[in-house]
């Protein structure tokens, strides 16, 4: 769907373990200025419910799995992280929502910008008003 896309990235393995090397701009789309993890989710907790109006976000599960539901006023689309080589790709004016963590799931988020609570549409609504201009959808819905 629109702004939204999975992402594979490589594994380097040597009979110690794993790498997985991932390079601001080379392998992702956007210069990293920030990195957050999740953890301790309890099974029933949805978290996210929001959307941002310019930023850019990798979501990888390191640990365990999580589901993630996109929106936008054109379509969704529900994602299953469960393989710390497959990034979620989430850019602007998408809704999203994070469900079913694992026990010990590790969610590693990757952004574009420093931490700005206005970039942020926290309410459904609002959301939707700016987004179907934004999608230039007003016509088709
Ligand atoms: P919140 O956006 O509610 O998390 P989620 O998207 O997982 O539902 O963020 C939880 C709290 O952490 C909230 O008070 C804002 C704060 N926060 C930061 O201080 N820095 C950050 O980079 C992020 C993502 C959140």
């Amino acid at each position: 769907m629109i702004n939204v896309g999975m992402m594979q990235f490589k594994n380097i393995t040597d009979g110690r373990g794993d790498l997985t090397p991932i390079e601001a701009t080379k392998d992702i789309p956007f210069e990293i200025k920030r990195i957050y993890y999740i953890t301790g989710v309890q099974p029933k907790i949805r978290r996210g419910l929001h959307a941002h109006m310019y930023l850019h976000q990798v979501l990888l599960c390191l640990n365990g799995s999580v589901r993630v539901h996109t929106k936008t006023p054109l379509e969704g689309e529900t994602f299953l992280l469960n393989n710390p080589l497959k990034g979620l790709y989430i850019g602007p004016m998408v809704w999203r929502e994070m469900f079913d963590f694992s026990a010990g799931a590790v969610l590693l988020v990757l952004a574009s910008e420093y931490y700005d609570e206005r970039d942020y549409f926290r309410d459904y609504t609002d959301y939707e008003g700016v987004a179907k201009k934004f999608f230039g959808c007003e016509a088709l819905l």
